[in-house]
């Protein structure tokens, strides 16, 4: 399959009439592949109504097939007919968030979209993305669109076109093409039940973002997923331990304790680089740095080409075969745009061992540490 490439210029969107999106979205109504941009990452949608072209992105993607899909849409009036029933706080999360970076996990009917987007279950995730493209592209489209990021299952999130080449060229219709996304990192997944507002999948939006819209009878718990069950699909459980087995010296492996997988996709492999990655965490920079290098040092004795990953102004401090620096302490925003450009470019640049710098657990630090906790495969040493 020759996969079409339209470059829409971000500008050139605020017209209807764009000749490539209506031929998108036409190319979409037939049940055909499009990836397209969003404001987190690029999605790979479908029509979420239509079995045979939801079933092509779970093929394209090697994606296990008990993991459901979020579904966008381009206007709240879509919802309606989508979910039995809306919430008066999800309203108002709606109307703080949306469009936005944020994922409403809510009563499907099921008659509305394929079983295979639900997993079966009897909730339907749901999203308005915040990217003229992806809002033109599904209001001409007329459907709900079906979209996981536009990645082979395991690899880092695409988050400019070249990645979704890479991982999808001749394997789907088309892709939009607007360049690089902005935020950098997945939505945020959340459900409410009763008086607790669960963070199933830290991300864009933060739970202090969450919490100050919905006042303080409401408590918002951000519950990551859990480390594979007993009884997973051996596929993932062999996956995750060849990632335990390499574990060596100190390093602590994290099991989040979470009794069941509220959001199926948190209990997969994720993200992952081809190089053996470890996440240095701690409080004061200089010990960071120094276990880095340390890290490095031993892993560059033992023959790897060697990696970091820290922040820009730690890029003169570190030595090793490719060293990449972004953002800061204080403002992680680069860091989270840039981080699965970073992984990709290591497996290019033929890393073998990568040290990376964890951040603060504030704001949109908690969703990149859950990022690149799961890049390391939970393998994290604390300085
Ligand atoms: O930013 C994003 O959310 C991107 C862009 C393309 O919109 N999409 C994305 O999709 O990250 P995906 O498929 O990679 O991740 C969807 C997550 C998975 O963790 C999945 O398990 C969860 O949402 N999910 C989907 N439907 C669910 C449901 N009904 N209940 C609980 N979790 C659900
Ligand atoms: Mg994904």
């Amino acid at each position: 399959m020759n996969t079409f490439h339209w470059k829409v210029p971000l500008g050139g969107l605020s017209g209807q009439d764009n000749p490539m999106l209506h031929e998108a979205a036409q190319l979409l109504r037939e049940g055909e592949l499009v990836a397209f941009p969003t404001e987190t990452v690029y999605g790979l949608g479908a029509d979420a109504a239509n079995p045979a072209a939801v079933e092509a992105i779970f093929a394209a993607k090697g994606r296990p097939s008990d993991n459901p899909l979020i579904v966008h849409i381009a206007d709240r009036s879509q919802l309606t007919a989508l979910c039995r029933n809306v919430p008066p706080l999800a309203e108002r999360l709606m109307d703080a968030f949306w469009p936005g970076p944020l994922t409403f996990v809510l009563p499907v009917r099921p008659e509305a979209v394929s079983g295979r987007v639900t997993a079966g279950l009897d909730t339907v995730a749901v999203r308005m993305p915040d990217h003229p493209a992806a809002l033109a592209l599904i209001r001409q489209s007329g459907r709900y669109i079906a979209a996981p990021s536009a990645n082979r299952s395991g690899r880092p999130s695409p988050t400019r076109a070249e990645h979704v080449l890479e991982d999808l060229d001749g394997r789907i219709c088309g892709i939009v093409d607007a360049g690089p996304t902005g935020l950098g990192l997945e939505s945020t997944v959340i459900q409410l039940e009763g008086d607790v507002l669960h963070v199933l999948r830290p991300g864009g939006i933060t739970a202090e973002q969450l919490q100050a819209v919905c006042g303080e009878k409401i408590h918002v718990v951000v519950s990551e997923g859990p480390a594979p069950a007993a009884d997973a699909p051996s596929a993932m459980r062999e996956a995750s331990d060849e990632q335990v087995n390499r574990v060596e010296g100190q390093a602590v492996i994290s099991t989040p304790d979470l009794e069941a997988p509220r959001s199926p996709g948190m209990k997969y492999t994720h993200y992952a680089p081809a190089g053996q990655m470890i996440l240095v965490t701690g409080e004061r920079p200089q010990q960071v740095l120094a276990k880095l290098q340390q890290l490095v040092n031993e892993a560059k004795q033992q023959g790897h080409r060697t990696a970091v990953l820290a922040f820009a102004d730690e890029v003169p401090l570190l030595t090793a075969d490719v060293v990449l620096g972004c953002g800061a302490d204080g403002q992680l925003e680069p860091l989270a745009a840039q981080l699965y450009h970073a992984l990709r470019f290591f497996d290019e640049a033929g890393a073998t061992f990568i040290a990376a710098r964890g951040c603060r657990r504030t704001g949109i630090g908690h969703a990149l540490l859950n990022r690149m906790e799961k890049a390391a495969g939970h393998r994290i040493e604390q300085v």
